[in-house]
């Protein structure tokens, strides 16, 4: 999909904006008269009231070259949001992709910022994941391959685009990697592909089993013993402040490629979603290509445990006691609770080598946060009331938000063991979200800001009717993340 900013229409698809008012549709602005009579018409045939994310469409009107102009809603005029304006060209986008149509031009963005939004949804509603159909008959096939956006200060709104078109990357790599297949995308392709990026500038350091050995990660290396697959640690560095030394901001991703549950098997129906549960991974790595590739000035660290949990004569054992690299030992209840022991080692690690002044985790880690909260938040753990409220706002204004849970003793008590230091689970059916955080802050120092993100129910959503997301992975994390460290962590 190309995106182009012109100061005049171009293309064979014209789409005008209207808002929602309690007489019914207001037009944006841009049409003529005989487009406003003409669209007035098809109002009175029809239910628009330009809600947000409506659309009216006219074929072939004898008062415009264009061989198809739409309407699209905003919604009430005081209530749009950047979000709000990234849905409706989004709308757009999913409406042409198929139609015939092959170039679209959207007209009535009222300044270069939302011009560069306008831009940002329309490609981020373009993604598909079409590499392994290779029979799609042609009328199915994407047609539209060019949209613009009609602005008077384009070169403005290109430069406001630039670093979203960053941010659009990041999303779609992350997509990419959590819709690839397990059989493709494992701990060693995985980390092939991670070290692909160092082009961009990224620093990659990628560790291997015998390098976990030497670091004691006992933890994280139970998990992956039952694969054929080694077990990786894959850590992108990117340094964009003015001071290199600095300490970053340590971003920490679950990258579990499959997820069979291991000895304690998974049920069948719906396991093939567990090629998803590398999710949290998926994000970081799309967030340090968008940071890369937009030059943020801040120090990030991404640090991902990549694993494969099988089933297998040489799997780990419900009753097995490991020891992670924090020489703290771990009581193995059920080897489906694995995401937590790749991150405990993961998190040691991160603390030690770069002693980050804050640290986020993103893990598609307990089941119990789709009961909690379904598709529409992520679960937020935090330990410190600043870094939470930062997350928050930056999920608020990048359409990904967060619904904050807490944390305790009372919960950090169903993890004490009879005969090793912890076990990694709680008592079933009993707040195990928060369990699993708990989990996780036993791997945490004392005074280090931190924060959990459990993605298990936005990282990819089933049926998915957003209009900037495909029906499935949505590369969760990256907007959020990028949108933190630009507003919070930049020099
Ligand atoms: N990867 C799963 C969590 C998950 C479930 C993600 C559904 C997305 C959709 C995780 O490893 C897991 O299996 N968690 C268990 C923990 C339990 C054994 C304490 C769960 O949620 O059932
Ligand atoms: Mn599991
Ligand atoms: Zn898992």
């Amino acid at each position: 999909m190309q995106i182009k900013f012109s100061a005049e229409p171009v293309g064979d698809a014209l789409a005008y904006f209207a808002y929602e008012t309690d007489k019914g549709a207001d037009f944006a602005g841009g049409l003529d008269a005989a487009g406003e009579t003409a669209f007035r018409r098809a109002m009175s045939a029809g239910t628009f009231k330009g809600g947000a994310g409506q659309i009216l469409e006219i074929l072939a009107p004898e008062w415009s070259d264009a061989a198809r102009v739409l309407l699209v809603g905003l919604g009430r005029k005081s209530a749009v949001t950047e979000v709000g304006w990234q849905k409706a060209a989004g709308a757009l986008v999913k409406r042409l992709l198929v139609s015939g149509a092959k170039s679209l031009s959207i007209v009535g963005a009222p300044d270069r910022a939302i011009a560069a939004n306008l831009a940002f949804g329309a490609r981020l509603a373009a993604y598909r994941f079409d590499q392994y159909r290779l029979t799609l008959k042609a009328d199915k096939k994407p047609t539209l391959t060019t949209v613009s956006v009609v602005t008077d200060s384009a070169a403005g709104a290109r430069s406001d685009y630039a670093p979203l078109a960053a941010r659009a990357e990041g999303v779609e790599l992350a997509r990419n990697l959590v819709s690839e297949p397990p059989n493709v995308l494992h701990p060693e392709s995985y980390a092939e592909r991670i070290q692909e990026l160092a082009e961009l500038g990224l620093e990659i350091d990628v560790l291997d089993v015998p390098a976990m050995t030497r670091l004691g990660m006992g933890s994280l290396l139970g998990v992956g013993q039952g694969s054929v697959r080694g077990s990786r640690l894959c850590v992108l560095k990117w340094l964009g402040a003015k001071d290199k030394k600095a300490a970053p901001l340590a971003l920490i991703g679950k990258g579990v490629t499959f997820d069979t549950g291991g000895i304690s098997l998974k049920p069948g129906p719906g396991m093939q979603d567990m090629k998803g549960d590398m999710g949290g991974s998926a994000a970081v790595v799309g967030t340090l290509m968008a940071l890369a590739k937009r030059k943020a000035k801040a120090n990030v660290v991404g640090l991902v445990g990549l694993v494969e949990n099988m089933p297998d004569g040489n799997a780990q054992r419900p009753g097995d006691i490991v020891k992670a690299a924090a020489g703290k030992t771990i009581e193995i209840l059920n080897t489906d609770a694995e995401g937590r022991l790749v991150l405990a080692d993961v998190l040691w690690y991160a603390q030690k080598k770069f002693n980050p002044k804050a640290m986020i985790d993103l893990a598609t880690l307990t089941g119990a946060i789709i009961i909690s909260l379904g598709n529409e938040h992520a679960g937020m753990f935090a330990n410190n009331d600043d870094l939470a409220k930062k997350i928050d706002a930056a999920g608020k204004a990048e359409g990904e938000p967060v619904w904050r849970l807490p944390l305790g003793p009372a919960y950090d008590k169903q993890l004490d063991s009879d005969v090793a230091d912890m076990k990694n689970i709680g008592n079933a059916g009993n707040a195990g979200s928060i369990v699993a955080a708990q989990f996780l802050q036993r791997f945490v120092d004392d005074g280090r800001a931190w924060a959990h993100l459990d993605i298990a129910g936005t990282a990819w959503k089933p049926g998915n009717d957003n209009p900037l997301e495909p029906v499935w992975a949505t590369g969760w994390g990256v907007r959020i993340l990028d949108r933190l460290v630009a507003d919070s962590y930049e020099d």
